[in-house]
């Protein structure tokens, strides 16, 4: 453990036994300084005891999950936050150094993972200051954008995070109705099998990877224990379901899986119906796939119905289905991203149309965000560039980030008060351009 920048600081006792941080009799905050250390595989014990504290899940998971998260972690980019020199930390981040799909291409983005505060540390600056230290250290790595996945919506967008993609969940009755697919689209062959990260991984990770490629918000899955994270299945936390099962679709020879589906059952009490299949992982490449797949799962014998995993908005599910309405879909936030290096990720992507446009974006923590920029391109690429000349809309860091994978158009957050059109004509345009055929979305939750 090495520290990477220090300020000072009252109280020296370790994590869960310090008084919460009350203030003064006026009830004015103490003046807390942090430290901000780099952490190894050593401190995996108190960085893993840290996130159990913050994020209350159960110890009958942590030999599972601490397994995989230490293989899984980078360990150049793991951070602990204390409250004094010689204080053990009481809060901790790391960071991934993903390759994240944008429109058209993709861009270096470092993956923002187990955040987290012991509770009775919170509210004292510590996420503020894991935050400044990470802003920094990911422009210095070079990282363009960094995103993560929000645990609760209010945390950051203080900190130049914009909600950049959004999620759908449902839950459908056995047996739901799918239209016949339109024009000839064959079905792959299936191969249903108990999940095995030995025997499937490989397979699988081949499939995700030249699925995500095509899909913004995504990330490349960089280590083994990435890969393996969707097997994670300790019995003790099964809860009556069975163990993971796998159904493939197979591809051509030689080409990797059209798709797959890890899913579970389960059966209420000691009844023989009116289970429920629970899908962990879901990616199909094609629709005859994504129509294969589906009418497998939602027709399982003994189950009442299916839980979906997270799906994009434009997941072809909602097509397919006769009755749409009847799986209730449930929406909710995905992607957070934060844009580090504006010129870079702006012409880091495509556009759907062609754009010539003055930006004046305000950015409180990275300056070198701030200001006017002129943003030229087309569905071949782009060039931004700084500028003196009049901007056509201002926005914040954060609304450009919501917009930045096509997942929110500059015209509904306009509607929203958060883009100024200085320039009556100008929003339409940009915001056609900025748009995307392609919902964006992440399947993994890193
Ligand atoms: C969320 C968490 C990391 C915040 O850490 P913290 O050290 O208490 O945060 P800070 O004291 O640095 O707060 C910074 C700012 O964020 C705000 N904030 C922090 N957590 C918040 C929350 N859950 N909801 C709304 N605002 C929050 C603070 O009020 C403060 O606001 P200010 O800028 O107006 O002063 C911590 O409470 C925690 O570990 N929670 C459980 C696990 C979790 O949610 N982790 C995040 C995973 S994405």
């Amino acid at each position: 453990m090495s520290d990477v920048s220090a300020d000072s600081a009252p109280g020296h006792c370790p994590p869960g036994h310090c008084p919460p941080d009350t203030g003064d009799r006026q009830g004015r905050r103490r003046a807390v300084r942090h430290v901000i250390r780099a952490l190894t595989r050593e401190d995996i014990p108190e960085f893993l005891s840290i996130d159990q504290w913050a994020f209350a899940f159960d110890n009958v998971q942590k030999a599972a999950f601490a397994k995989n998260f230490a293989e899984s972690m980078d360990w150049d980019h793991v951070y602990g936050v204390a409250l004094a020199d010689d204080a053990p930390h009481v809060g901790n981040y790391g960071w991934i150094p993903f390759s994240l799909a944008v429109p058209g291409g993709t861009v270096p983005c470092a993956g923002v993972t187990a955040v987290g505060v012991h509770p009775l540390h919170r509210r004292k600056g510590c996420l503020r200051a894991m935050m400044q230290h990470h802003l920094t250290d990911a422009v210095e790595a070079g990282r363009v954008v960094s995103a993560l996945f929000a645990a609760e919506m209010p945390i950051y967008g203080r900190f130049g995070f914009g909600p950049a993609s959004q999620s759908l969940r449902l839950t459908i009755p056995r047996g739901a109705a799918l239209h016949p697919l339109a024009g000839s689209c064959p079905g792959p062959s299936l191969r249903l099998e108990i999940a095995d990260q030995e025997r499937h991984l490989d397979e699988l990770a081949e499939c995700y990877e030249a699925w995500r490629v095509r899909r913004p918000g995504s990330v490349d899955r960089v280590e083994h224990a990435h890969r393996a994270d969707p097997f994670i299945d300790p019995p003790e936390s099964r809860q009556g379901t069975e163990s993971l099962r796998v159904l493939i679709a197979e591809g051509e020879q030689g080409e990797p899986a059209r798709g797959y589906a890890i899913f579970c059952r389960s059966l209420p009490g000691k009844g023989h119906s009116g289970g429920t299949v629970q899908v962990k992982e879901f990616i199909a490449r094609d629709p005859g796939t994504a129509h294969t797949l589906w009418s497998a799962l939602v027709d399982l014998d003994l189950m009442g119905s299916l839980r979906t995993c997270p799906l994009s908005l434009d997941d072809p599910i909602m097509h397919l289905l006769v009755d749409s309405r009847g799986p209730k879909p449930e929406i909710s936030d995905n992607l957070w991203v934060r844009i580090l290096d504006l010129p870079a990720a702006l012409a880091g992507r495509d556009y759907a149309a062609p754009v010539d446009t003055v930006l004046e974006v305000t950015d409180e923590l990275i300056g070198s965000n701030a200001g006017r920029w002129h943003l030229r391109g087309g569905p071949q690429g782009a060039h931004c560039t700084r500028t003196d000349s009049p901007a056509d809309l201002s926005l914040d860091v954060r609304t450009l980030a919501s917009a930045y994978l096509g997942g929110h158009s500059l015209g509904a957050l306009a509607e929203g008060g958060l883009v100024n059109e200085l320039v009556p004509g100008t929003l339409l345009p940009a915001s056609t351009a900025l748009g995307w055929p392609v919902a964006p979305f992440s399947a993994w939750c890193f």
